[in-house]
Protein backbone atom coordinates (compact mmCIF):
# COMPACT_ATOMS: atom_id res chain seq x y z
CA UNK A 1 0.00 0.00 0.00
CA UNK A 2 2.99 2.16 -0.46
CA UNK A 3 1.55 3.69 -3.58
CA UNK A 4 -1.35 4.87 -1.27
CA UNK A 5 1.17 7.51 0.77
CA UNK A 6 1.41 10.22 -2.20
CA UNK A 7 -2.45 9.97 -3.07
CA UNK A 8 -3.13 10.74 0.58
CA UNK A 9 -0.54 13.60 0.57
CA UNK A 10 -1.68 15.49 -2.36
CA UNK A 11 -5.23 14.86 -0.93
CA UNK A 12 -4.01 16.47 2.83
CA UNK A 13 -2.48 19.54 0.59
CA UNK A 14 -5.70 20.01 -1.80
CA UNK A 15 -7.86 20.12 1.92
CA UNK A 16 -5.35 22.56 2.88
CA UNK A 17 -5.10 24.84 0.15
CA UNK A 18 -8.95 24.00 -0.36
CA UNK A 19 -10.07 24.36 3.77
CA UNK A 20 -6.96 25.92 5.40
CA UNK A 21 -6.47 29.27 3.37
CA UNK A 22 -9.82 30.44 3.21
CA UNK A 23 -10.13 29.79 6.92
CA UNK A 24 -6.77 32.00 7.35
CA UNK A 25 -8.19 34.88 6.03
CA UNK A 26 -11.39 34.47 7.89
CA UNK A 27 -9.70 34.91 10.48
CA UNK A 28 -8.35 37.82 9.10
CA UNK A 29 -11.55 39.28 7.75
CA UNK A 30 -14.10 37.71 9.98
CA UNK A 31 -17.10 37.24 8.58
CA UNK A 32 -15.73 36.32 4.96
CA UNK A 33 -14.43 32.72 2.90
CA UNK A 34 -12.16 34.05 0.73
CA UNK A 35 -12.01 31.37 -2.49
CA UNK A 36 -8.74 30.09 -3.69
CA UNK A 37 -9.06 31.17 -8.02
CA UNK A 38 -9.50 27.35 -9.74
CA UNK A 39 -6.39 28.76 -11.87
CA UNK A 40 -4.03 29.00 -8.84
CA UNK A 41 -5.47 25.76 -7.08
CA UNK A 42 -4.35 23.71 -10.45
CA UNK A 43 -1.33 25.35 -10.35
CA UNK A 44 -0.81 24.56 -7.07
CA UNK A 45 -1.48 20.76 -7.38
CA UNK A 46 0.70 20.17 -10.20
CA UNK A 47 3.83 21.24 -8.19
CA UNK A 48 2.64 19.11 -5.20
CA UNK A 49 1.91 15.69 -7.24
CA UNK A 50 5.13 16.18 -9.01
CA UNK A 51 6.90 16.89 -5.45
CA UNK A 52 4.72 13.93 -4.34
CA UNK A 53 5.91 12.25 -7.49
CA UNK A 54 9.81 12.39 -6.95
CA UNK A 55 9.84 12.40 -2.96
CA UNK A 56 8.22 8.75 -3.74
CA UNK A 57 10.58 7.90 -6.19
CA UNK A 58 13.53 9.44 -5.01
CA UNK A 59 15.15 6.04 -4.40
CA UNK A 60 15.08 2.24 -6.09
CA UNK A 61 12.99 1.07 -2.97
CA UNK A 62 10.47 3.82 -3.35
CA UNK A 63 10.31 3.24 -7.18
CA UNK A 64 9.78 -0.01 -7.17
CA UNK A 65 7.11 0.23 -4.05
CA UNK A 66 5.13 2.90 -6.46
CA UNK A 67 5.31 0.97 -9.83
CA UNK A 68 5.13 -2.24 -8.60
CA UNK A 69 0.94 -2.41 -8.27
CA UNK A 70 0.68 -0.52 -11.57
CA UNK A 71 2.78 -3.13 -13.11
CA UNK A 72 1.43 -6.32 -11.50
CA UNK A 73 -2.59 -5.22 -12.38
CA UNK A 74 -1.58 -4.37 -15.93
CA UNK A 75 0.14 -8.23 -16.15
CA UNK A 76 -1.14 -10.07 -13.91
CA UNK A 77 -3.61 -13.21 -15.53
CA UNK A 78 -5.40 -12.98 -12.07
CA UNK A 79 -6.36 -9.88 -12.18
CA UNK A 80 -8.20 -9.44 -15.45
CA UNK A 81 -11.53 -8.30 -14.03
CA UNK A 82 -9.97 -5.42 -11.98
CA UNK A 83 -7.58 -4.89 -15.08
CA UNK A 84 -10.91 -4.06 -17.57
CA UNK A 85 -12.20 -2.00 -14.16
CA UNK A 86 -9.47 -0.04 -13.86
CA UNK A 87 -9.07 0.83 -17.90
CA UNK A 88 -13.01 1.08 -17.59
CA UNK A 89 -12.80 4.12 -15.42
CA UNK A 90 -9.77 5.65 -16.29
CA UNK A 91 -11.43 5.93 -20.33
CA UNK A 92 -14.45 7.12 -18.27
CA UNK A 93 -12.41 9.55 -16.59
CA UNK A 94 -10.86 10.82 -19.40
CA UNK A 95 -14.52 10.89 -21.48
CA UNK A 96 -15.52 13.34 -18.28
CA UNK A 97 -12.77 15.83 -18.33
CA UNK A 98 -13.46 15.89 -22.60
CA UNK A 99 -16.38 16.55 -21.91
CA UNK A 100 -16.44 19.20 -19.50
CA UNK A 101 -14.41 21.18 -21.68
CA UNK A 102 -16.40 21.05 -24.49
CA UNK A 103 -19.93 21.27 -23.20
CA UNK A 104 -21.60 24.67 -23.88
CA UNK A 105 -21.32 27.12 -20.69
CA UNK A 106 -23.28 30.23 -19.70
CA UNK A 107 -20.02 32.17 -18.57
CA UNK A 108 -18.88 35.04 -20.22
CA UNK A 109 -16.30 34.32 -22.56
CA UNK A 110 -12.53 34.59 -21.29
CA UNK A 111 -11.16 36.16 -23.75
CA UNK A 112 -10.17 39.42 -23.34
CA UNK A 113 -13.13 42.07 -24.66
CA UNK A 114 -13.75 45.86 -23.56
CA UNK A 115 -16.91 46.40 -22.38
CA UNK A 116 -17.05 49.76 -22.91
CA UNK A 117 -14.75 49.94 -25.84
CA UNK A 118 -13.29 53.61 -27.27
CA UNK A 119 -16.23 55.23 -29.73
CA UNK A 120 -15.57 55.98 -33.73
CA UNK A 121 -15.01 59.99 -33.53
CA UNK A 122 -17.87 60.14 -35.67
CA UNK A 123 -20.81 57.69 -36.70
CA UNK A 124 -23.01 57.35 -39.34
CA UNK A 125 -26.82 56.68 -39.08
CA UNK A 126 -29.61 58.18 -40.20
CA UNK A 127 -27.64 58.66 -43.40
CA UNK A 128 -26.09 61.28 -41.68
CA UNK A 129 -22.61 61.49 -40.06
CA UNK A 130 -22.47 62.23 -36.04
CA UNK A 131 -18.84 63.70 -34.86
CA UNK A 132 -19.48 61.74 -31.34
CA UNK A 133 -17.15 64.28 -28.83
CA UNK A 134 -19.17 67.41 -29.54
CA UNK A 135 -22.19 66.09 -30.01
CA UNK A 136 -25.10 67.01 -27.19
CA UNK A 137 -28.52 65.74 -26.74
CA UNK A 138 -30.60 68.12 -28.59
CA UNK A 139 -34.04 67.55 -25.98
CA UNK A 140 -32.06 68.05 -22.96
CA UNK A 141 -34.42 71.25 -22.52
CA UNK A 142 -33.02 74.00 -20.20
CA UNK A 143 -36.63 74.44 -19.31
CA UNK A 144 -38.39 72.10 -17.02
CA UNK A 145 -41.48 71.53 -18.24
CA UNK A 146 -40.42 70.97 -21.96
CA UNK A 147 -37.60 68.29 -20.20
CA UNK A 148 -40.24 66.42 -18.77
CA UNK A 149 -42.64 66.22 -21.26
CA UNK A 150 -40.05 64.61 -23.62
CA UNK A 151 -38.55 62.55 -20.78
CA UNK A 152 -42.53 61.25 -20.76
CA UNK A 153 -42.30 60.86 -24.28
CA UNK A 154 -38.95 59.03 -23.98
CA UNK A 155 -40.91 56.86 -21.17
CA UNK A 156 -43.32 55.41 -23.55
CA UNK A 157 -40.31 54.61 -26.26
CA UNK A 158 -38.85 52.89 -23.61
CA UNK A 159 -42.05 50.60 -22.39
CA UNK A 160 -42.42 50.01 -26.26
CA UNK A 161 -38.99 48.74 -27.01
CA UNK A 162 -36.23 48.36 -24.37
CA UNK A 163 -38.51 47.40 -21.28
CA UNK A 164 -38.46 43.79 -21.93
CA UNK A 165 -34.54 43.64 -21.74
CA UNK A 166 -33.71 46.29 -19.31
CA UNK A 167 -36.41 45.58 -16.97
CA UNK A 168 -38.88 48.07 -14.98
CA UNK A 169 -36.64 49.07 -12.84
CA UNK A 170 -33.71 49.93 -15.18
CA UNK A 171 -31.55 47.23 -13.96
CA UNK A 172 -31.23 45.14 -16.71
CA UNK A 173 -33.02 42.11 -15.95
CA UNK A 174 -36.44 42.62 -17.98
CA UNK A 175 -38.58 39.65 -19.10
CA UNK A 176 -35.73 38.18 -21.60
CA UNK A 177 -32.75 39.12 -19.94
CA UNK A 178 -31.73 35.45 -18.48
CA UNK A 179 -31.80 34.54 -21.91
CA UNK A 180 -28.72 36.80 -23.14
CA UNK A 181 -25.19 36.44 -22.01
CA UNK A 182 -23.88 39.37 -21.89
CA UNK A 183 -27.17 40.25 -20.14
CA UNK A 184 -28.62 43.43 -20.53
CA UNK A 185 -27.10 46.46 -19.50
CA UNK A 186 -28.03 47.78 -15.88
CA UNK A 187 -28.33 51.28 -15.63
CA UNK A 188 -28.46 51.88 -12.42
CA UNK A 189 -25.12 50.29 -11.84
CA UNK A 190 -22.86 53.25 -11.92
CA UNK A 191 -20.43 50.82 -14.28
CA UNK A 192 -22.65 51.91 -17.11
CA UNK A 193 -24.65 55.29 -18.42
CA UNK A 194 -23.29 56.90 -15.47
CA UNK A 195 -20.19 56.77 -16.90
CA UNK A 196 -21.07 57.91 -19.98
CA UNK A 197 -21.68 61.05 -22.35
CA UNK A 198 -24.95 61.04 -24.06
CA UNK A 199 -23.48 60.85 -27.40
CA UNK A 200 -21.46 57.45 -26.37
CA UNK A 201 -25.02 56.40 -25.59
CA UNK A 202 -26.41 57.45 -28.27
CA UNK A 203 -23.94 55.98 -30.33
CA UNK A 204 -24.45 52.70 -28.47
CA UNK A 205 -28.24 52.53 -28.72
CA UNK A 206 -27.91 53.47 -32.52
CA UNK A 207 -25.68 51.29 -33.87
CA UNK A 208 -26.67 48.36 -31.14
CA UNK A 209 -24.30 44.84 -30.73
CA UNK A 210 -23.30 44.85 -34.41
CA UNK A 211 -22.37 48.39 -33.64
CA UNK A 212 -19.25 47.51 -31.26
CA UNK A 213 -15.70 47.44 -32.55
CA UNK A 214 -13.17 44.80 -32.48
CA UNK A 215 -12.19 45.35 -29.33
CA UNK A 216 -15.88 44.74 -28.13
CA UNK A 217 -16.06 41.29 -29.46
CA UNK A 218 -15.73 38.61 -28.78
CA UNK A 219 -19.18 39.07 -27.95
CA UNK A 220 -22.90 38.11 -28.52
CA UNK A 221 -24.50 41.08 -27.72
CA UNK A 222 -28.34 40.92 -28.16
CA UNK A 223 -28.31 44.78 -28.11
CA UNK A 224 -30.70 45.79 -31.38
CA UNK A 225 -29.17 48.24 -34.28
CA UNK A 226 -31.96 50.92 -33.10
CA UNK A 227 -30.89 52.99 -36.31
CA UNK A 228 -33.08 50.82 -38.17
CA UNK A 229 -36.31 50.64 -36.27
CA UNK A 230 -36.44 54.17 -34.50
CA UNK A 231 -36.21 57.36 -35.03
CA UNK A 232 -33.16 60.00 -34.03
CA UNK A 233 -35.46 61.83 -31.76
CA UNK A 234 -36.83 58.83 -30.26
CA UNK A 235 -33.22 57.24 -29.41
CA UNK A 236 -32.52 60.86 -27.97
CA UNK A 237 -35.89 60.87 -26.15
CA UNK A 238 -35.18 57.49 -24.90
CA UNK A 239 -32.03 58.22 -23.43
CA UNK A 240 -33.56 61.32 -21.06
CA UNK A 241 -35.75 58.31 -20.00
CA UNK A 242 -32.74 56.10 -18.99
CA UNK A 243 -31.21 58.84 -17.08
CA UNK A 244 -34.02 60.25 -15.98
CA UNK A 245 -35.60 56.88 -14.04
CA UNK A 246 -32.09 55.53 -12.82
CA UNK A 247 -31.47 58.43 -11.19
CA UNK A 248 -27.55 59.07 -12.69
CA UNK A 249 -26.55 61.93 -14.78
CA UNK A 250 -24.87 61.65 -17.71
CA UNK A 251 -20.83 61.97 -17.97
CA UNK A 252 -19.79 65.54 -19.15
CA UNK A 253 -16.36 65.73 -20.76
CA UNK A 254 -16.47 69.23 -21.25
CA UNK A 255 -17.34 71.46 -18.24
CA UNK A 256 -14.27 73.16 -18.01
CA UNK A 257 -13.97 74.23 -21.56
CA UNK A 258 -17.62 75.52 -21.08
CA UNK A 259 -16.69 77.67 -17.96
CA UNK A 260 -14.31 79.19 -19.63
C1 LIG B 1 -33.10 42.26 -26.95
C2 LIG B 1 -32.75 42.86 -25.71
C3 LIG B 1 -32.48 44.36 -25.67
C4 LIG B 1 -33.34 45.37 -25.99
C5 LIG B 1 -34.78 45.26 -26.48
C6 LIG B 1 -32.62 46.60 -25.72
N1 LIG B 1 -31.37 46.31 -25.27
FE1 LIG B 1 -29.95 47.64 -24.69
N2 LIG B 1 -28.63 46.13 -24.35
C7 LIG B 1 -28.93 44.80 -24.45
C8 LIG B 1 -27.77 44.05 -24.07
C9 LIG B 1 -27.69 42.53 -24.05
C10 LIG B 1 -26.76 44.98 -23.74
C11 LIG B 1 -25.36 44.65 -23.23
C12 LIG B 1 -24.41 44.37 -24.34
C13 LIG B 1 -23.97 45.61 -25.06
O1 LIG B 1 -23.52 46.58 -24.43
O2 LIG B 1 -24.10 45.61 -26.30
C14 LIG B 1 -27.33 46.28 -23.95
C15 LIG B 1 -26.65 47.47 -23.76
C16 LIG B 1 -27.22 48.71 -23.83
C17 LIG B 1 -26.52 49.95 -23.60
C18 LIG B 1 -25.03 50.07 -23.36
C19 LIG B 1 -24.72 50.41 -21.94
C20 LIG B 1 -23.24 50.43 -21.69
O3 LIG B 1 -22.88 50.45 -20.50
O4 LIG B 1 -22.45 50.43 -22.64
C21 LIG B 1 -27.43 50.96 -23.71
C22 LIG B 1 -27.18 52.45 -23.53
C23 LIG B 1 -28.70 50.35 -24.04
N3 LIG B 1 -28.54 48.98 -24.10
C24 LIG B 1 -29.87 51.05 -24.24
C25 LIG B 1 -31.04 50.48 -24.75
C26 LIG B 1 -32.21 51.25 -25.14
C27 LIG B 1 -32.35 52.75 -24.99
C28 LIG B 1 -33.09 50.35 -25.63
C29 LIG B 1 -34.46 50.66 -26.24
C30 LIG B 1 -34.49 51.61 -27.33
C31 LIG B 1 -32.52 49.04 -25.53
N4 LIG B 1 -31.27 49.15 -24.98
C32 LIG B 1 -33.14 47.87 -25.89
C33 LIG B 1 -30.12 44.25 -24.82
C34 LIG B 1 -31.23 44.94 -25.23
Amino acid sequence: MQFLKPIIGVLIAYLLIKIGVPFLGSLHHPGTWPVVPTAVMKMYLTFIIAGAFVACTFDEEGYNALITPVVDLYSNPAKAKLRLCAVTAVSLLGCWIAYQYVKPTFDAPVELRSVHPAPPSSVTMWNKSYPLQTLKNPFRAPDKAQLAKFTEEGGVIYYQNCFYCHGDKQDGKGHFAQAFNPMPANFVDVGTIAMLTESFVFWRVGSGGPGLPSEGTPWASAMPVWNTMLSEEEVWKAILFIYDQSGVQPRVTDVVAEKK
